[in-house]
C-alpha cells in the first residue's frame, strides 16, 4: 500500500507546540511514502517560522512536497514581496516551487498557485496563469500508466456548497474553471488544496455536452475529485478541530480518510471521505 498526507496551513507562528509534537509522532507512525504541505507553512512569512517549518520537515521521517501559500510571502516588505517574493521560502523550503513526485502508482504534481500582487484589492486571493495550465500535461510525461494522477496546490478549485461556512466564489482561484478542464483532459484523478481551513470533498465532470460526444467514441467521461484539508496546526479554525488527510493507494483504489485532533489523540475518521477506482480498472 502506498501511503501520503496531505498536511495543510501548518501556520508556524501561530502553531501548538504540544500538539505540534504529537503531529510530527502521527505522521511518522503512519509510515507514510510522502508528505504534501500544501501552503501556507508560516503565519507571516517570518525567518523565525519558516525555521520552526524547517524543524518540522526535518523531522518527519517520509519526504516531502511542499507547494507556497499566500502567507508564505512577506506582508511586510513590500521590495521583497515584489521582487524576491519567494526569497524566505527557497531558503528554507526549497528551490523548486512547483516540484513533483512520482512512484509506480502515484503521480504527485505541484502548482504555485500564491501570488505576490493582482490588480485586485484582495492579494490574498490565488491564481493560474495560462502557462501553467498549458503546461500541464508536460509535467505529467513519465507518470506509469496506471498511477492515480494527483495535483497539490494551496487554493481551492471548488467550492463547499452545502456546509455551514459555505465557500465565498472570490476564494476560489482565479481560472479554477479552465484549470478544472485542463485535469479532466489529462486525467486527474485528485485535486489537493487547502487555504479553507476546512475539510470537504467536491467533484468536477466533463461537462455533459462534450461528454456525450466523447461518450460516442466510447471514452468513458473522467471525474476529477477535490478534496479540501483543514487546518492542521494553526488555532485559527473555522469551526473545525485540527486535521489532515490520509490518502491510502492500494490494487487501483484511492481513499482519503479525515485524521482530526481530539485534544488527545489524532483520530481518523469513520467513513473514508472519497474513495477513487482506477479509471483503468473500469475501462480496457
Ligand atoms: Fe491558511
Ligand atoms: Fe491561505
Amino acid at each position: 500500500m502506498t501511503r501520503l498526507a496531505q498536511v495543510s496551513d501548518l501556520h508556524f507562528g501561530s502553531e501548538d507546540p504540544a500538539t505540534t509534537e504529537t503531529l510530527i509522532h502521527e505522521l511518522n507512525r503512519a509510515r507514510l511514502d510522502l508528505v504534501i504541505l500544501s501552503g501556507d507553512l508560516t503565519l507571516a512569512a517570518r525567518n523565525d517560522e519558516f525555521e520552526r517549518a524547517r524543524d518540522f520537515i526535518d523531522r518527519l521521517e517520509a519526504p516531502t512536497l511542499s507547494v507556497p501559500g499566500n502567507h508564505d510571502i512577506t506582508p511586510w516588505n513590500i521590495p521583497e514581496r515584489m521582487f524576491q517574493p519567494y526569497k524566505r521560502w527557497r531558503r528554507h523550503v526549497g528551490e523548486d516551487l512547483e516540484p513533483t513526485w512520482f512512484s509506480d502508482d502515484v503521480a504527485v504534481v505541484g502548482l504555485n498557485t500564491a501570488r505576490r500582487m493582482r490588480f485586485k484589492l484582495d492579494w490574498s486571493r490565488g491564481s493560474l496563469s495560462r502557462a501553467q495550465i498549458r503546461g500541464l500535461g508536460a509535467r505529467f510525461e513519465g507518470a506509469a500508466r496506471h498511477a492515480f494522477r494527483i495535483i497539490v496546490a494551496h487554493h481551492p478549485f471548488l467550492e463547499e456548497e452545502d456546509g455551514e461556512f459555505a465557500t465565498k466564489p472570490k476564494a476560489i482561484v482565479q481560472r479554477a474553471q479552465r484549470a478544472l478542464a485542463a485535469f479532466v483532459d489529462e486525467r486527474v484523478d485528485l485535486v489537493t488544496a487547502g487555504h479553507l481551513h476546512r475539510t470537504y470533498a467536491a467533484a468536477f465532470q466533463t461537462p455533459p455536452a462534450t461528454a456525450a460526444v466523447v461518450t460516442e467514441v466510447g471514452e468513458p467521461q473522467h471525474r476529477v475529485t477535490v478534496i479540501q484539508a483543514g487546518t492542521a496546526l494553526s488555532s485559527r479554525t473555522r469551526g473545525e478541530a485540527n486535521a489532515f488527510n490520509l490518502i491510502e493507494i492500494e490494487a487501483g483504489r484511492m481513499e482519503v480518510h479525515p485524521v482530526s485532533w481530539t485534544g488527545v489523540k489524532w483520530e481518523r475518521a469513520a467513513d473514508p471521505l472519497v474513495r477513487i477506482d482506477h479509471p483503468s480498472a473500469t475501462t480496457p
